[in-house]
């Protein structure tokens, strides 16, 4: 491919936090909520890397071309046919990292719109699929990647096709009466660790009820909020998560307890629970925490990952 043109003009993306598997739909649900980080990037003449990051994470990422953000960028701009001699980004993150509301998918989407919009003709030659693929191939998963690209509630799978993996998404359509709860604890948890934690096989009837869930949980959020609690039952994965998130579990078993149609975020370990109340029995769900969680009222994003 030739070497791509550039743009001079400064870029400006934001993207939303997105809440993965809903319960049963492991590695393929995915949910987009109002709560944005906000990407700027520019070529510069001067060859080098200039980045600032302010906000979540601030004091811990690096600011190299180790940083997620300037990585998905970069493989965007390879993609494209090359990057330019220099770049200044800036990145503004308001989405906790490490507690499973989709910090890295939000940074690798960031990343390739960037390279994206920096590129004449960019968009021409990366479409939202090739795009959705890029940024699968970094995630590992496209759950979180889809959402957080097409925004709303998605569904996305991976398929082979001729040996090589592809992945895809659909959007659902979100009944508008649907809100969203999180609670954020103060620790961490890394996906890779939440991931090792998974059995290799599980039992035929948690299969069997996991499958009916995940169907369900279609029309539960598209027509039948009322078909929530059932639907966002899981009986792939979270259990087995338990351990490594004692106390979001707890939240999350005294929440459906309630008949709360709770379930853990993504990796956890935000605890996510989704519901049809008014203003005040938002409020009051919110204090069901407690001191070690922050109750965050959370709209649903129609739109994934924006131009500026
Ligand atoms: N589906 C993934 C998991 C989401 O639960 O491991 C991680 O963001």
């Amino acid at each position: 491919m030739a070497k791509p043109t550039f743009k001079a003009n400064p870029i400006q993306v934001q993207v939303p936090a997105t809440s993965a598997n809903l319960g049963p739909g492991f590695d393929s649900f995915g949910l987009a909520f109002a709560m944005h980080d906000r990407y700027v990037a520019q070529i510069l003449d001067e060859p080098g890397l200039d980045i600032d990051v302010t906000g979540e994470g601030a004091d811990d990422v690096p600011r190299t071309d180790k940083n997620l953000l300037v990585k998905a960028m970069y493989k965007g701009f390879d993609y494209l046919g090359g990057k330019p001699k220099g770049v200044a980004i800036r990145a503004l993150n308001v989405i906790p990292h490490g507690r499973g509301l989709g910090s890295s998918a939000s940074a690798i989407v960031g990343g390739l719109v960037l390279a994206r919009a920096l590129v004449l003709t960019g968009t021409d030659k990366m479409s939202d699929e090739i795009l959705l693929n890029l940024a699968t191939e970094m995630e590992g998963h496209p759950d979180n990647v889809a959402a957080a690209l097409f925004g709303g509630a998605t569904v996305a799978w991976k398929d082979s096709v001729g040996g090589k993996s592809v992945a895809h998404s659909i959007q659902i359509p979100v009944d508008p009466r649907i809100k969203a709860m999180a609670f954020i604890p103060a620790g961490s948890l890394a996906t890779n660790k939440a991931r090792k934690m998974l059995p290799e096989s599980i039992q035929f009837a948690d299969a069997q009820r996991n499958s009916t869930n995940t169907a369900l949980m279609m029309h539960a959020l598209t027509i039948r909020p009322d078909l929530l609690f059932t639907a966002t039952e899981d009986f792939l994965h979270q259990s087995y998560r338990q351990e490594a998130m004692a106390a979001s579990f707890a939240l999350m078993t005294k929440l459906r307890a309630a008949g709360v149609a709770a379930f853990i975020s993504g990796a956890g370990p935000t605890v996510m629970a989704l519901h049809t109340g008014d203003q005040e029995e938002s409020e009051q769900l919110s204090r069901a925490g407690g001191a070690k969680f922050e109750g965050k009222s959370l709209e649903i994003a129609a739109r994934g990952a924006s131009l500026l």
